[in-house]
């Protein structure tokens, strides 16, 4: 490794757009699945992780769905969790925002219990042991109807105080923001944060349409915010934070390839950008391969690097408090022998 990449590797950041069944490794898949008797349409786990080639968001959905069906006790679920907090906290994630997909669960007859008390288990766990906080934000599943939506949200607020957020997620073409406005509006009636992926296969409007309708305070995505100048005004004046994520919008056919990325286009705008794995199991990399790559193809320096990761305090929902503590980390790891004030 560099010493850029040791660099990039050891600054301490934060993760808020991850999904945790996105975490479900081949191994760990073909393992659980074999425990509860689930058949999968692979012999192993090579073979799996060969099968991971997609055209577009939807194809990529399709396995997704499908491998998530191994997960069926509380013991999977808090496996899977602590397998990817473990994984975080050895790249210096110091917090990690997760969604979770309960109606992909609740839908093939698992309880919501046994999938928020599994995870919880593990974040509780690992802010034990590991040096990382959490926060979980429930993700409605947007190929769905509003009605089912209202359902699992109804239906989770027991476990309000498990949750922080409720953000929008699965195929955004032919679902738009509108479907879900009185949802949003339940989710802050409710003191929820909220978060939706917007402007990922969806254009500028998409992005334009889910501020105006649902009145998010992050967008998960949103690179194609790029395609409209007023709007790009906007989200500077905001900081709005946009959740990029690099390696996904690859693998997914949202950019060619990694030079014609737009996050350093994004970056030098002033947009408050941060980098982010979403699916890492399928994307080919951790929250550390995802600045590498991009680093790498889009030749950002150390500054960008600093930017980023103070970014991803910033726009996280942690307290002003909390993220002046981490944005005071990075300057000391940055700048080790000067004194830094904030
Ligand atoms: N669910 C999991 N990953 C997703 C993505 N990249 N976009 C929309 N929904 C998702
Ligand atoms: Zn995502």
């Amino acid at each position: 490794m560099s010493s850029f990449t040791d660099f990039i590797a050891g600054i301490p950041k934060a993760e808020l757009h991850l999904h945790i069944e996105g975490t479900l490794e081949p191994e760990l898949m073909v393992a659980i699945g074999r425990r509860n008797g689930v058949s999968l349409p692979y012999p192993d786990a090579e073979a799996a992780r060969k099968a991971y080639n997609f055209s577009d968001l939807q194809s990529f959905l399709d396995i997704y769905y499908r491998s998530t069906a191994v997960l069926i006790t509380e013991e999977d679920f808090y496996e899977l969790t602590l397998a990817y907090l473990k994984k975080a906290a050895s790249q210096q994630v110091r917090h990690a925002e997760i969604f979770f997909d309960p109606q992909s669960h609740t839908a093939r007859g698992i309880k919501f219990e046994t999938v928020i008390r599994g995870i919880e288990r593990a974040l509780v766990e690992a802010n034990r042991t590991l040096d990382i906080s959490t926060k979980l934000i429930m993700c409605i599943l947007r190929h769905l109807s509003e009605r089912e939506g209202l359902e699992m949200f109804d239906n989770a607020l027991p476990w309000k105080h498990w949750i922080a957020g409720i953000g929008l997620d699965s195929a955004e073409r032919g679902n738009p923001p509108e479907k879900f406005r009185t949802l949003f509006e339940r989710a802050h009636q409710e003191g929820f944060l909220t978060v939706a992926h917007a402007g990922e296969e969806g254009g500028a409007a998409s992005v334009r349409s889910t501020l105006d309708t649902l009145h998010v305070s992050r967008i998960d995505h949103g690179v194609h915010c790029m395609e409209d100048e007023n709007l790009v005004d906007e989200l500077v004046r905001t900081q709005i934070p946009l959740t990029v994520c690099p390696l996904s919008n690859i693998k997914l056919k949202v950019f060619n390839s990694m030079t014609q990325h737009n996050l350093k286009a994004m970056l030098q705008k002033g947009l408050c950008v941060t980098v982010n794995s979403d699916d890492p199991a399928y994307f080919g990399g951790y929250i550390n391969e995802n600045y590498i790559e991009a680093a790498t193809a889009l030749q950002l320096d150390r500054n960008d690097i600093i930017q980023l990761a103070k970014n991803s305090f910033i726009a996280s929902s942690l307290s002003t408090v909390h993220k002046q503590l981490y944005l005071k980390e990075i300057d000391h790891y940055a700048f080790p022998t000067e004194q830094v004030t904030i």
